[in-house]
This record gives C-alpha cells, structure tokens and sequence, in this order.
C-alpha cells in the first residue's frame, strides 16, 4: 500500500534512507571499515577491464559507477545502453568481467546481451533488485540490491541502491587488486556510511521543493547540468521529468553546453544545476554562469556554501547537506526525483503509470 503518500512514487522516494542502509548493511562492514561484497569464490583480482550493460536509469547508475571503478580501482570500464552492445559487436576479452545493472531482472535488451556477453565468455556479474528474475538465475556473481518491489514505473529507490552496491563493488575490486590502503577504505566505507542519514537530510527539503515546482511547469524545454559523477544525475533529472511530467528535458555534461545547446538557453528555459561542493564545484559554477549571461533560468542545486557562494541570480535555489563528493550522486538523487515528482502532480499527470511506459520492458 502507498500508506499515507499520494502516490507509490512518493512513498519510494522517501523509502529511500531505509532501503539504502539495508542495502550497505549487505556489503559494508561498518564497524571493522571494510567492504564485502558476497563474492568468496569469484576472482576479482583478475579483473582486467569491466563491460557494464544496462538501459535507462539503470544505465545512468551504471555511469556513476564507472567513475567510482576507474578511480578507486583503475579498472577500466567500458559502458554501453544494452539495446546497443551485441550490435556493435562489442571486443570481449576471455575471462572479462561483465556486470549487467537492472531492477528487474527481465529487461529484454539487457537479457539479451547479457547471453552475447556469457556466448563470448564472459563472467557474468548481475546488480539486480527482483531476486527470482531470469538474470538473477544467470548470474556468476549475483550482487542484489535490496529496495523491496518498487512499483511506481518511474525507477527512484531501486536507482539509489543500485549506487550503493556499485560504490561497494568499487572499493571491493580496488582492494583485490591493491589499489586502496585500508586507512583508505576505512575513510571510504565511512562516507558510505552516512549516506542513508544524508538522504533523510535531503527528504526534510520536500517542501521547499513542492514550493518551487512550479516554476518548471510552464516550460517547454528544460535542461540539467553536472559534471563527473553529477553528470549521470543530470541525466537522471532529465528523464524523471520528461517521463512523468511529459516536459521535454535534456542533461548535459556541464562544460559541454558552449558547444551547442547553450543556443537553445532563452529566458524560458529553466537550467538546473546539480553542484554540490567539490573539486568540480568552481567548473560547474563557471559554465553555469555563461548560461545565466544568456538569459537562462537557473534553479541551482548544492549545499549552503555553495548556494552561498553561487545562487545569487538564480530563480530558486534547493539546498542539500553538505556531503563528500563519493556519496553526492546518491543525495543528489533525491531532489531531482522530488522535482520531477512535484512539477509533474502539479501538471496533473499519471505519476505512477506514465503514458506508453511499463514497469518492465520485455520486448527488444
Ligand atoms: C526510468 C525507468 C527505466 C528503467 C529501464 C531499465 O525511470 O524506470 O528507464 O530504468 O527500463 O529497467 P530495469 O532496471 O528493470 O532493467
């Protein structure tokens, strides 16, 4: 049941401080400082380079991940939407890992190129949230997220947990392959830690949220920005909004808009910014400020200090907890899911049952 949320959307976003700990409780050792993922008899030491497949949000999961593997890792990771993988007909190395990220477990394009992938002998390793799905039964290494069923269509809860095994997994490969100290895995597993508390932080911004919604509502385009492992949550926020609200939205790579969509920036196209403080902090500021010069509507998203030092002059600001930038992606999450959420009960839309859309894709 939705219990006292309108809609099975709402009640999973909030879900999500819960089934994010439950999720790290599963591959975190809080205490000791160490991660486990449940792989005892799975070689990740012999990890030479990662092929991820998924498709939609899942996908931009996957995105996060990659920048978490090659920087603690130094792996490098290959990352392809699944629709397209077996049709490039992808260079698969005998004995590669190959890790397939998906909610429910019976995405067909994803199925599908997971068997390419086991076809051209691959170790198959599946991030999935449905434990009793056909890719759950593939896998060579199963690494389940534990969102309980998500039934709103717009994927939200399983999306963060998703995040949270692929940090775990992260820090596990780099550990095997002696890429961390463990004084650094201690500190890493310790930001992890703070994620679900840092989620609820972000939550109590709800209202503020539903109070700015609606100024998205009478645009026609809307863009976000990000950068490094932000820029996925740009994505993200893009199709959160163009599913449920039918709003036209695009993420870009935030220094990427000078060399082309910046044309399309006028004053009434809102530009959402996700810049929590960081190393890509002044960046992403930077090329946020080319689009305000051209008349764009920020709506900027980051902490007090950043907030403090760059919301001047945009038309609404949403702050978040200041957080480490590893753990940023998945707090990010939460206001461009409640955005999207907001602007979209505003428009009066199906939230849960978006038009033309199924909760699980089994057609190719
Ligand atoms: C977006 C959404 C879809 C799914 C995609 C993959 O909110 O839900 O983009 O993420 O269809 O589905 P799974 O993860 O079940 O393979």
């Amino acid at each position: 049941s939705k219990g006292n949320h309108a809609h099975f959307m709402r009640k999973e976003i909030f879900e999500q401080p819960l089934v994010v700990a439950q999720t790290l409780q599963s591959y975190v050792r809080a205490f000791e400082g160490e991660v486990a993922i449940p792989a005892a008899d799975f070689d990740l030491a012999g990890v030479e380079r990662v092929t991820m497949v998924a498709c939609g949000t899942s996908y931009y999961a996957g995105m996060v991940g990659k920048y978490w593997i090659e920087r603690f890792a130094r792996v490098p990771v290959d990352i392809d939407v699944a629709s397209e993988f077996r049709y490039r007909d992808p260079i698969l190395e005998d004995g590669g890992l190959a890790l397939f990220i998906s909610q429910s477990g019976e995405t067909a394009d994803t199925l599908a190129a997971l068997r390419h992938a086991r076809e051209q002998g691959q170790k198959i390793a599946v991030v999935v949230n449905v434990p009793t799905s056909s890719m759950a039964r593939e896998a060579d290494l199963l690494l389940p997220t534990r969102a309980g069923p998500e039934i709103g269509v717009a994927s939200t809860k399983a999306f963060t947990c998703q995040l949270a095994v692929l940090a775990a997994l992260a820090v596990n490969l780099a550990r095997a392959k002696g890429r961390i100290t463990p004084e650094e895995e201690r500190e890493i597993v310790a930001h992890l830690a703070e994620a679900p508390e840092a989620l609820a932080h972000a939550l109590d911004h709800d209202e503020d949220i539903a109070a700015m919604a609606h100024l998205i509502v009478p645009a026609r385009d809307v863009l976000y920005l990000g950068r490094g492992p932000d820029y996925p949550m740009a994505l993200e926020g893009a199709l959160k909004l163009k599913e449920i609200s039918y709003i036209h939205a695009e993420g870009y790579a935030a220094g990427e808009m000078k060399h082309g969509p910046i044309a399309l920036i006028d004053d009434q196209v809102p530009v959402i910014v996700l810049a929590p403080s960081g190393p890509l902090f002044e960046k992403t500021v930077s090329n946020m400020q080319e689009v305000r010069a051209r008349g764009g509507q920020i709506v900027l998203i980051s902490d007090a200090a950043g907030i403090a030092e760059a919301g001047e002059g945009a038309i609404a600001t949403i702050e978040m907890p200041h957080v480490h930038p590893l753990i940023a992606p998945l707090v990010y999450a939460v206001p461009v899911q409640l955005l999207a959420y907001h602007v979209a009960v505003l428009k009066g839309t199906d939230v849960d049952q978006p038009r033309n859309l199924a909760k699980s894709v089994t057609v190719e």
